[in-house]
């Protein structure tokens, strides 16, 4: 068991120990994002609160964009850990790594702090390139963007040059190959910016949706075979043959499941029957993954080397396919959409499946990273204080995602169904009880949400110390 990472008395490789600063990093945006959601929950309840100073827009822009840059760096982070594990040398160009490493993190320091004091004033040309560019999700300037491609190029390059080197171009290494190269090529389409709205949302949903639900799941599914291969000693043939499956289901249901965001944004008609038939196929392949998932626990007889990393990957099998897969489920028909569309029940969705499929991965990374990282390493690895942080994340999740849920109800059923979407609708959705009392739900869930995160903190830390359960079985050098 445990063959995969265990060398014992061996130290870090490089690439590992520049994947703890990635983690690192990580968990100070998470941070920062649970922040900015916090003010932008308590704007809902009280919309005079930092009027003026910090707007409602800034707040939700920090918090999104940092979530997508913390788990994005997070997974990365997992594929720099595993790496020279799964080829047996060092990284090549580890030295370019690093560089362009501490260049995008200045790089994410100044896009913040643009955001946060330069929040007004006309969208023109230079603004397009140096302050924001106006799209949710990748709001990023375009000097930004032009650095996460130089960003991910390197990335690639150290994959494929490592690879190489290696001379085994494992099944593993090959689907992330060519994952790494659609994740890039499609970040790209966010660059191009046009004024047609419709062909600007177009591309703008080549990113969100095909990054989310296609290559960074394809991402997820790599890393999770390495996390099971070295948590439970998991054969390499039985994870690799699940991957495949997983892959041509993810890209075979996810490619055209791309029409659901094309309904009533100005493209052609057929995306409707297009869109809703293949998007309602994209729980196929979460399915597969809780399967494999529960199977390979159930064989191993929950017998892991890490506790918190395992639970952790048990919850992000399932948390996967609720998240993503029943709550995208619920609004992905056009005959449902058509009246949930751009209601909190989105919001419901983006929290969980974010949380279910993203967080999930990366903590579970985190986990095994710090375990080996540790000032004395642990096997199998438990602590009394993470089991708090679980269940107070998922208390708080789902706390969080069950009111946007039913704040999206009301406006689905009474501002649009019942009341056909006039502007006296719009106003007995928003001022009926079940809205207004869910905001100050989300904002109580939003605390714990909190809680659970400093309790993560600290455990990590402790356990970076060396204060955790379990027997002594190597000192780091
Ligand atoms: C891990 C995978 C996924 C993530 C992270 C994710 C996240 C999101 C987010 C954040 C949005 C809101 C976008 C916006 O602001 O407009 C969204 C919208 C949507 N998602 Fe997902 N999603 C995932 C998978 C799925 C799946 C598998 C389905 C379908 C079965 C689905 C169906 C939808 C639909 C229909 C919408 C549009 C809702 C609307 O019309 O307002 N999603 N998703
Ligand atoms: C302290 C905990 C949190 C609070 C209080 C919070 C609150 C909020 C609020 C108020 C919004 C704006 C909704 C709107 O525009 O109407 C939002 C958006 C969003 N949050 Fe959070 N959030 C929290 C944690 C998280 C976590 C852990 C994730 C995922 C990992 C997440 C992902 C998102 C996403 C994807 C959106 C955009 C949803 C959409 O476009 O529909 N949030 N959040
Ligand atoms: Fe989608």
């Amino acid at each position: 068991m445990a063959s995969i990472a265990m060398k014992k008395g061996e130290g870090l490789y490089e690439s590992q120990k520049l994947a703890l600063a990635y983690f690192a990093v990580a968990l100070i945006l998470f941070g920062a994002q649970l922040l900015f959601g916090l003010l932008a929950a308590y704007q809902y309840i009280d919309p005079n609160f930092l009027f003026g100073k910090l707007s409602f827009m800034t707040n939700r822009t920090v918090h999104v964009n940092a979530m997508i840059v913390w788990l994005l760096v997070g997974l990365m982070g997992g594929v720099y850990w595993f790496l020279p594990i799964e080829t047996g040398r060092e990284v090549v160009g580890i030295r370019l790594a690093k560089w362009i490493w501490w260049i995008i993190v200045a790089g994410v320091g100044v896009v913040v702090l643009v955001y946060l004091f330069v929040q007004v004033g006309p969208g023109t040309a230079t603004t397009l390139w140096f302050i924001n560019e106006g799209r949710e999700y990748i709001e990023a300037p375009r000097w930004a963007d032009l650095a996460i491609i130089a960003w991910v190029a390197v990335f690639l390059y150290n994959v494929v040059a490592t690879t190489l080197a290696s001379r085994r171009v494992t099944g593993l290494l090959g689907v992330l190959i060519f994952d790494l190269v659609a994740l890039g090529a499609l970040y790209s389409a966010g660059v191009h910016y046009t004024v047609n709205v419709t062909m600007d949302q177009y591309l703008w949903w080549w990113v969100v949706h095909l990054w989310v639900e296609a290559t960074w799941e394809v991402l997820v599914g790599v890393l999770m075979a390495w996390s099971l291969m070295y948590l439970l000693g998991t054969p390499r043939k039985l994870v690799e043959t699940w991957l495949y499956l997983e892959v041509a289901l993810v890209f075979g249901t996810g490619i055209l499941g791309l029409g659901h965001h094309y309904f009533w944004i100005g493209t052609p008609e057929y995306w409707i029957g297009l869109g809703g038939f293949f998007s309602a196929l994209e729980p196929l392949p979460l399915v597969a993954m809780v399967v494999h998932a529960v199977y390979d626990a159930g064989a191993h007889r929950l017998h892991a080397v890490n506790r918190p990393a395992f639970f952790w990957a048990i919850l992000q099998a399932f948390g996967n396919f609720i998240g993503a897969g029943v709550w995208g489920f619920m609004q992905t028909l056009p005959q449902i959409n058509l009246y949930s569309h751009g209601t909190q029940l989105a919001a419901a969705h983006g929290h969980l499946a974010f949380f279910g499929a993203y967080v999930g991965t990366v903590l579970t990374l985190v986990y095994i990273a710090v375990q080996n990282a540790a000032k004395v390493v642990r096997i199998p690895l438990d602590t009394r204080s993470w089991s708090w942080s679980y269940a107070l994340f998922i208390l708080g999740i789902f706390g969080l995602a069950g009111s946007f849920t039913i704040s999206g109800f009301v406006q689905t059923m009474v501002e649009r169904a019942e009341l056909g979407s006039t502007w006296a609708a719009f106003i007995a959705s928003y001022t009926h009880p079940w809205y207004t009392n869910t905001l100050v739900w989300r904002f109580f869930f939003g605390l714990m949400i909190f809680a659970a995160y400093l309790i993560l903190v600290y455990d990590l830390l402790s356990i970076y110390a060396g204060r955790a359960l379990g027997k002594e079985v190597r000192r780091a050098q």
